[in-house]
């Protein structure tokens, strides 16, 4: 994870929507059919792969911010009424066209700070209608804007008040209708759960994810983000893509990872907004040997940033991460965290044309200017991405 190809006075060649070559500019392949030169400033990235967001939602959660700046935890919140179940109330009560215009803005911001593949969950819905809704909103977006989406089922993100008594029911819920009705329509290529003490337990989480498995759904955990319960190990077990968060993780499960393909997806954004002073053991996985992928975990609750520059920068002063150890958890790491490792996250013949410019002199530099925007350019697929910063939040 530490090593990293760099060029100075680089050529990148774009056939369609796929790199052709890469390399030394005086060694660019002279071409005989018609093309288009474009000069560039600066130093250019991977398009970056934002691995873990829940970008469809509604209303902000400024007072559960304040809340918490005066005292009170997350889990605290949730049980005073704000929280995820907030989030849901808010988001059932919204139309589809309403949702798509507020997540085609926020997918904008993304986009405008280097991520040009994003994953996107749905659980602010926990009813069938809703969390079809939300990914319809995905699905309506994918292609109508030029970030790449890749959905995620989420409908277990928390058990909904009318099944608050029974949460056995909403599990069978999840497992016999939300999911065959997903897998059905292609809404998602993938099911997460939060798995997590006072959520859903291990055994809860297993039913769901091998349900999700037998509809040929990829999987991955929102695993001991806050207490360490066995998430990362059962994340091993099941054969994931992904664990996330994991700053509750426990030996067992750094071991488990280590030993594994599931790629630990790291959320450092999420700890600092919540006021958390600890964070996921990075050092200690990478040194086991686990992958680690970064990512922003975009939400109105617990991690309110589009930036993935920021989240890299967050990634070497608060995680000890060397900044190729930041730039490759954006890229081909977080590529790997969707199963897309072999089609983007690197600047190689065959990969995906998503290309991100930075107008800086090191390519050190995003993962150090913690809070700007050095972002100047974009491709996507292999087209310039026009009027990148004219979105707004
Ligand atoms: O990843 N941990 C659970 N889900 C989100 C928080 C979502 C919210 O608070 O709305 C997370 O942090
Ligand atoms: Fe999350």
């Amino acid at each position: 994870m530490a090593e990293l190809g760099v060029l100075t006075d680089a050529a990148v060649l774009i056939d369609g929507d796929r790199v052709a070559w890469v390399g030394p500019r005086g060694q660019a392949p002279d071409l005989q059919s018609p093309h288009q030169v474009v000069d560039v400033q600066g130093v250019i990235y991977p398009g970056f792969v934002d691995c873990h967001t829940h970008a469809v939602f509604g209303a902000l959660r400024l007072d559960d911010h304040q809340r918490r700046a005066l005292g009170e935890d997350y889990k605290a919140i949730a049980a005073a009424g704000g929280g995820i179940l907030q989030s849901v109330r808010d988001v059932r009560a919204r139309s589809e066209a309403e949702l798509v215009a507020l997540t085609r803005a926020r997918i904008g911001a993304l986009l405008s700070h280097g991520s040009t593949t994003i994953e996107v969950k749905s659980g602010y819905g926990l009813d069938l209608e809703t969390e079809l809704r939300q990914l319809r909103v995905v699905r309506q977006l994918q292609g109508a804007q030029p970030a790449a989406l890749v959905p995620t089922f989420l409908g277990a993100h928390e058990v909904p008040p009318e099944f608050r008594d029974r949460r056995a029911e909403y599990v069978q819920l999840v497992c016999e209708q939300m999911i065959p009705a997903i897998a059905n329509e292609r809404l998602a290529v993938a099911c997460d759960v939060f798995c997590e003490p006072g959520v859903f337990d291990v055994a809860e989480t297993r039913a769901i994810l091998t349900a999700a498995q037998r509809h040929r759904l990829g999987l991955k955990l929102h695993a001991d983000e806050l207490e360490g319960r066995g998430g990362a190990e059962l994340a091993v077990e099941l054969g994931a893509a992904s664990a996330d968060h994991l700053a509750g993780i426990s030996e067992a499960g750094v071991q488990a990872l280590a030993a594994s393909e599931t790629v630990a997806v790291l959320l450092p954004a999420t700890m600092v907004f919540l006021g958390k002073s600890h964070h996921a053991p990075a050092r200690r996985l990478l040194n086991a040997g686990a992958a680690i992928a970064l990512a922003t975990d975009f939400n109105p609750g617990s991690s309110p940033t589009v930036s993935l520059p920021l989240v890299m920068a967050l990634g070497v002063s608060q995680l000890g991460l060397r900044h190729a150890e930041a730039l490759n958890a954006v890229t081909v790491n977080a590529a790997a965290a969707l199963g897309l490792a072999r089609d983007r996250g690197q600047i190689a013949p065959g990969f995906r044309a998503d290309l991100v410019v930075c107008d800086v002199s090191d390519w050190r530099e995003p993962a150090y200017w913690m809070g700007a925007n050095t972002v100047t350019a974009v491709w996507t697929g292999g087209s310039l991405v026009p009027s990148l910063h004219a979105r707004y939040l």
